[in-house]
């Protein structure tokens, strides 16, 4: 099962920013993949972390595009994209303590905090790149 299914509604239209989300969110789904099979812990931190640098990434180059932009309330936005990372901790945290079933359960809030996240603040936000 793949949390994530990509629409054309997630798109925001700017091409680096939709690649990199789309990069996101195959990763999610690979680490549900992973959740459900039986991928080692290794594997499995080796999604974390990739899960983890390509959203610090991402989230910096995006909060800059906004900067140059001029985007209002980009505190607002910027604070949002905490909560990304504080769950991805959230799922690391589970899965060393052995529990799938939350780690399970907060990476179904990360996919849906996401999707909910671009079609929300990042369709706004980015209107005042492109305009
Ligand atoms: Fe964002
Ligand atoms: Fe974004």
């Amino acid at each position: 099962m793949s949390l994530i299914h990509w629409m054309p509604e997630n798109n925001t239209n700017i091409d680096f920013v939709d690649n990199q989300h789309r990069n996101i969110a195959s990763l999610i789904n690979e680490l549900e993949r992973a959740l459900e099979g039986s991928l080692n812990t290794v594997e499995t931190q080796r999604i974390i972390k990739k899960i983890l640098n390509s959203a610090i990434s991402h989230f910096a180059q995006e909060e800059n595009l906004m900067e140059q932009h001029d985007v209002p309330d980009l505190q607002t936005h910027e604070n949002e994209h905490y909560f990304f990372e504080d769950t991805v901790c959230a799922v690391e945290d589970a899965l060393k303590a052995n529990d799938i079933s939350l780690a399970r359960e907060k990476l179904l809030i990360l996919s849906e905090w996401f999707v909910d996240h671009i079609r929300e603040m990042d369709q706004e936000s980015l209107q005042y790149v492109k305009n």
